[in-house]
């Protein structure tokens, strides 16, 4: 009777199933109402009194170990453990990782970087948060000028007085000029905010590059050459540019640069609504004045800047008609620039 137990228990020690059919049969054959188990069970009857104890916890032992077996194989078909390479379909098509892309205003302001990079261009950074005299003081604002209105700017009280949110990043050209030593040739990329009320074409933040170039005999030509390379790497070979005087408080003379539309060849249509041009930027040269308020020899030095609203470019870029969809996070939106990059 031990034999018999022994050779079952080295039986069931070794069993491996390798389908359901396979531990179904094991079951019945050990487990099962006619199985080996329940044969020596009744053979059990026949053992000598003396030997019932021994015999009978074997005959246990058995029974859990057989059972421990086949909840163990049963929970390996039903999938549960997926270590033996017999589990695994290598053939099978990967989980698809879903690719982003970048972000329209990204996109159209690395564009400007890099065609200005072309010429010698870098880049420089600066703080939202800007104090009143790199946002307003030092670019020749008078006191009494309405972007210092509330109704204009976002003021933040701060232990250092007060502060505002940058409307422009001409505060970042300020900073280099106080810190750097001509010949400067910079953009300043970078979030802007406006206390305007949201619409489709308007919004309280938007995004600028601004340049900035310094050296010696800078003229307006430089300027002109300057935006006409920019406006035809970006928007075509055919491009053509129109400059109107325009006021600034840290340019003279100042102007506005139009580009021929995009849409229409300069013919006429929607988009330019019938005007032929599109206003994308505003220019011009560096006020004698801010360049001594930066600590710059303003006879010996001189230059231009120029500034644009990134938005605006993409929207003549890719058609965009609503300006609140930039920050609305939309993915049927955002996955359309998933070629552009
Ligand atoms: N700072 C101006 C603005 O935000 C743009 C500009 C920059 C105009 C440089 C002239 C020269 O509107």
């Amino acid at each position: 009777m031990k034999e018999k137990i022994d050779e079952l228990l080295s039986e069931v020690a070794a069993f491996k199933a390798e389908n359901n059919e396979q531990l179904e049969d094991f079951r019945i054959k050990l487990l099962g109402s006619k199985g080996k188990i329940k044969a020596l069970f009744v053979d059990f009857k026949n053992v000598p009194n003396e030997q019932k104890k021994e015999v009978g916890q074997l005959i246990n032992t058995l029974k859990v170990k057989a059972q421990d077996k086949l909840d163990e194989f049963k929970s390996k078909l039903a999938g549960g453990d997926h270590t033996s390479a017999n589990d695994m379909d290598l053939t099978r098509t990967a989980t698809p990782v879903k690719l982003g892309s970048r972000h329209p205003i990204s996109i159209v302001r690395n564009e400007i970087i890099d065609i200005f990079a072309r010429i010698g261009f870098t880049v420089s950074e600066g703080p939202e948060v800007e104090d009143d005299w790199h946002n307003f003081s030092a670019l020749n604002f008078p006191p009494e000028h309405p972007a210092r209105d509330m109704q204009d700017t976002f003021f933040v009280e701060s232990e250092e007085g007060d502060m505002a949110l940058r409307t422009h990043t001409s505060s970042v050209q300020v900073r280099i000029m106080e810190n750097t030593a001509p010949p400067i040739r910079t953009l300043s990329p970078g979030r802007v905010y406006r206390n305007e009320a949201i619409s489709a074409r308007a919004h309280c933040f938007f995004h600028q590059v601004e340049g900035l170039y310094i050296a010696e005999n800078v003229s307006f030509a430089d300027l002109k050459q300057t935006l006409m390379y920019f406006a035809k790497e970006m928007f075509g070979e055919k491009t053509k540019i129109r400059l109107r005087p325009s006021y600034f408080p840290f340019t003279e003379p100042s102007a506005e640069m139009d580009v021929s539309c995009s849409v229409c060849s300069g013919k006429g249509c929607n988009v330019c609504k019938y005007t032929r041009y599109l206003e994308i930027m505003g220019c011009g040269m560096v006020d004698p004045n801010v360049l001594e308020n930066c600590g710059i020899d303003s006879k010996k030095y001189t230059g231009f800047a120029f500034g644009m609203g990134v938005e605006r470019i993409a929207m003549l870029k890719y058609k965009v008609n609503d300006l609140r969809l930039y920050s609305e996070g939309d993915v049927r939106f955002l996955e359309q620039f998933k070629a552009a990059f």
